[in-house]
């Protein structure tokens, strides 16, 4: 009996499973709607399409989307990446379903850079984030607090203009100037004076948060940072940053205390004013406040080096371009030893040489990644809750179809379109656009133009020896802020004639 049971329990088991299979296949591949998903390469089991993916993403990117569309699909590891090529795409993301894409994917390092994404640019779609955005926009980057930092921007500016000139007939190494140059303003306007070791802080920074992480997409394999010292290279950049913050924060206090206070002097007054005045109905606690500090550092000093980098570099590579620019400055500054920012509103030649700047070389090329919160569809693909979103300004600001000769330097377009960089044009939006988009535009925009002005106005540029236009290199570094690979340099003479002769 009981061997006669035991023969018939193996096929009734068998045929129970079966049954369950059937319904479950017929169930999925039936019942359910098929999804339509954006085209993609193939990928590899468990890597993805991480094995494809070169050290230039925005490159890589770019010849995906020739081959299959604006909207494609790769994986990293196992998690979804949708790519958004075209000005349609952006639009709708960053503003037909901009809540939808307002979130941003955890990345490990800058998470942990930031008290565990207690800033604004790491933080999820949250009430939090509203509110430390809230503070941003409201108390650090208005138009007004921008402005009030005028005096920082024209005095920083002129001790690189005398650094240069201090160069005499040695090349200069522009994109180092660069680096000082917004190191130094961003230290005054943050923290209130100039620090030795703040350069040596953001470099570090920005070079972990830059660097691609095996555990933000295999968290199994995150083990491998233990060993191969990636992970206490992260936590020595993060204790050193916090032990200086701590006691720039701590000074602050202690100057409050005996009465040296400087109200809205620095960005660091401005929050423990804001912490104080504010700690019955909406407290910010010291990390918050030190993440805050973080997020204007990292966003801001890299950005606006690299697009001053690139343009210099666009217009030693056009000298007519450049003659044309210094025309411009050089006639509107004709009586003026110094350029001043009241200058610069007439400068439209200036605005537009920007501008192609940040058409050809936007120095964040994929924007920051966000992340679908829910299920959707883009352009009539089915998008899955938890894909990340990588928007390309880099390919879109060489679209064809939007410009002409896409990859001439050619500022003059500009003088045929309305279109700006701030957000509502989605084919140029090298600062992103709607909630998550750079509440950093006039701060960068205001010190990148002063500073180019200034530099045209004062200089006139040559290549080093035996380095024609055609051959001054272009290449893109890597991270997720693209430099140019090769720092820019030229040497400089001091503008005899205000006035440029007609090239
Ligand atoms: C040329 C200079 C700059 C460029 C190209 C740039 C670009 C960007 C981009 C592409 C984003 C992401 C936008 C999005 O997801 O839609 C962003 C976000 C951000 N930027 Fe900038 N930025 C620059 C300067 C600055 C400056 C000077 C600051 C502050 C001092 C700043 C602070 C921030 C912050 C806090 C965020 C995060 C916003 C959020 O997630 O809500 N940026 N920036």
């Amino acid at each position: 009996m009981v061997i006669y049971f035991s023969s018939l329990i193996v096929p009734l088991f068998s045929t129970i499973f079966f049954i369950i299979f059937l319904y479950k296949w017929r169930y999925n591949t039936a019942s359910k709607p098929r999804k339509t998903l954006p085209p993609s390469p193939r990928k590899l089991p468990i890597i993805g399409n991480l094995h494809q993916v070169t050290s230039h993403p925005h490159r890589f990117f770019h010849s995906l989307s020739k081959r299959y569309g604006p909207l494609l699909m790769v994986h990293f590891g196992s998690t979804p990446v949708l790519v958004a090529s075209s000005a349609d795409a952006a639009r709708e993301i960053m503003k037909n379903q901009d809540l939808i894409f307002a979130s941003r994917p955890k990345i490990a390092v800058a998470e942990k850079m930031v008290y565990g994404a207690k800033d604004v640019a790491f933080a999820p779609y949250s009430e939090y984030w509203r509110q430390m955005r809230s503070i941003c926009v409201l108390h650090l980057l208005s138009n007004k607090r921008v402005q009030s930092f005028r005096h920082v921007r024209e005095e920083e500016t002129s001790a690189m203009i005398e650094r240069i000139r201090e160069s005499g007939s040695a090349a200069v190494d522009f994109s180092a100037m660069f680096s000082s140059l917004t190191n130094d303003v961003l230290c005054r306007v943050v923290l209130g004076k100039k620090y030795g070791q703040f350069k040596d802080f953001i470099r570090r920074a920005t070079e972990v948060i830059g660097t691609p992480n095996i555990g933000d997409y295999f968290p199994w394999l995150a083990w491998i940072n233990k060993i191969n010292g990636f992970d206490s290279k992260v936590d020595n950049v993060c204790k050193d940053f916090d032990e200086f913050l701590v006691n720039v924060i701590k000074n602050h206090r202690d100057e409050e205390e005996q009465g040296k206070k400087n109200e809205g002097s620095n960005f660091v007054e401005i929050l423990l004013e804001f912490q104080r005045d504010n700690k019955n109905t909406s407290p910010i606690e010291d990390e918050a406040l030190k993440a805050l500090l973080m997020d204007m550092f990292v966003g801001g000093t890299d950005t606006s080096q690299t697009l001053l980098e690139w343009t210099l570099a666009e217009l030693l590579k056009h000298p007519k371009v450049m003659k044309k620019l210094q025309k411009e400055i050089r006639q509107i500054a004709s009586t003026k030893q110094d350029i001043t920012e009241d200058d610069l509103e007439n400068m439209h030649y200036l605005k537009a040489v920007m501008k192609e700047s940040l058409r050809l070389h936007p120095p964040i090329p994929l924007l920051v990644p966000r992340v679908a919160s829910v299920d959707t569809n883009v352009l009539g693909y089915d998008v899955a809750a938890g894909t990340q979103v990588f928007i390309s300004a880099w390919t879109i600001g060489r679209d064809p179809s939007l410009w002409k000769d896409p990859e001439e330097f050619d500022p003059e377009r500009f003088f045929e379109t309305s279109i700006d960089f701030r957000g509502f044009h989605f084919e140029f939006t090298p600062f992103g656009a709607g909630r998550r988009g750079c509440p950093g535009v006039a701060f960068a925009i205001h010190l990148d133009e002063l500073a180019l002005a200034k530099l045209l106005h004062k200089f006139d540029f040559m290549l080093p020896d035996g380095v024609k236009e055609e051959d001054l290199d272009m290449t893109d570094g890597i991270g997720m802020t693209v430099h140019k690979n090769i720092p820019v340099s030229a040497v400089v003479v001091a503008a005899v004639s205000p006035l440029v002769e007609e090239y």
